[in-house]
């Protein structure tokens, strides 16, 4: 069984491993489609100059992967979009013409089914992005597009994360591109940064294959976490914190870089952990000192910063709008090695479900 086979003993961490090959295979099918728009028109998706507005609905993890997408819809074609928690959809307002991407690894999360039901047959076209095209989610939306993660075992969600945002990046890029929404040059960009993806995430997992242990070592008596980001960081700080807290069962939080200041810095102490997930904006140095400043011990993800003479010199750089994903595998692996540390059960943590089918 091809689930059974990897260098570790446990099914997280082959599936750790196997992101870099489940991105490519994503876009090996996937993106051929995206030029002329018809991996969008396949599906069968109204041509997106006449959708004024992006929803992405889910829980856990996949509403996360659902933000990165939606920073695609919005960086891109410069539409609204927002993020809806499924089981808080009950008083949700849809205007009309929404595109309502509704996403779930198992399609069989009660919460998301759930929120549906609040959705006006008239207002919303719902596609599925699922790990299972045979799902109760893929039966009820408009359209479905299957993330072709393979079969993922354990509990807490690792390729079917990356799958998600690699399948949704590929069917927004195919929408806008035949879109007069479409910003042109960072259009381009962006199709260059799809490309590269397998190969950023097998850079990651190489740089933190050793660091990942060292750094669960050092930190193994931490009582708690911070997970700090900015703009399409946040995402990637908040599945940070959420893997860290699933694993480990430590107390994580995530914030908005920008929010420290205004009470979250009262939590910073001499060596209290604070991971900052690097997406090239400047202003995470001034973030950073405030937490040196009281002592906290800061955990880089993704720095794009070069030291001349010992000052830091960032890269000219913009992001790709889905933002910087190879940083959720050192977030994975470190959260995977802290647990093993502390001896829990990486593939089945406590008190959580694969498919969670109440609401
Ligand atoms: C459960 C799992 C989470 C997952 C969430 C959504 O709570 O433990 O890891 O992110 O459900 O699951 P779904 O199948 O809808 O993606």
């Amino acid at each position: 069984l091809l689930a059974s086979v990897g260098r570790h003993h446990d099914h997280m961490g082959n599936e750790i491993d196997e992101q870099p090959a489940v991105a490519q295979r994503v876009l090996d099918i996937l993106s051929p489609g995206i030029d002329g728009g018809t991996l969008w028109r396949g599906l069968g998706l109204p041509p997106l100059d006449r959708i004024d507005r992006i929803a992405v609905l889910g829980c856990g993890t996949s509403l996360h992967a659902g933000r990165a997408v939606a920073g695609v819809f919005e960086r891109l074609g410069h539409m609204p979009t927002r993020a809806v928690t499924a089981s808080e959809a009950a008083h949700e307002v849809w205007e009309p013409r929404t595109l309502v991407v509704a996403l779930s690894q198992s399609g069989e999360t009660a919460d998301v089914l759930r929120a549906l039901d609040t959705v006006p047959a008239d207002r919303g076209t719902v596609l599925a992005l699922t790990n299972n095209p045979s799902s109760s989610l893929a039966r009820r939306a408009h359209a479905v597009i299957d993330c072709l993660a393979g079969p993922e075992i354990g509990v807490a969600a690792t390729k079917t994360f990356v799958a998600q945002i690699v399948t949704g990046a590929c069917v927004a890029l195919s929408g806008l591109a035949v879109s007069a929404r479409r910003d042109v040059a960072a259009f381009d960009a962006d199709l260059l940064a799809l490309g590269a993806i397998p190969e950023t995430l097998s850079a990651a997992l190489d740089a933190w294959h050793n660091r990942a242990k060292r750094l669960a070592a050092d930190l193994a008596t931490a009582s708690g976490f911070l997970f700090l980001g900015r703009g399409s960081g946040l995402v990637y700080a908040a599945e940070g914190a959420l893997k860290l807290k699933e694993l480990s069962y430590r107390w994580a939080e995530h914030q908005p870089a920008g929010e420290l200041k205004h009470g979250p810095l009262a939590l910073v102490d001499a060596g209290t952990p604070v991971f900052v997930v690097d997406d090239g904006d400047p202003r995470l140095d001034v973030d950073i000192a405030e937490v040196r400043a009281r002592g906290g011990r800061v955990l880089r993800i993704g720095e794009r910063t070069l030291r001349v003479g010992g000052m830091p010199l960032h890269l000219p750089r913009r992001g790709p709008s889905w933002g910087p994903l190879e940083t959720v595998v050192p977030l994975q692996m470190f959260a995977r090695e802290l647990a093993l540390r502390l001896h829990r059960d990486v593939d089945k943590p406590r008190n959580l479900a694969k498919s969670v089918t109440v609401s």
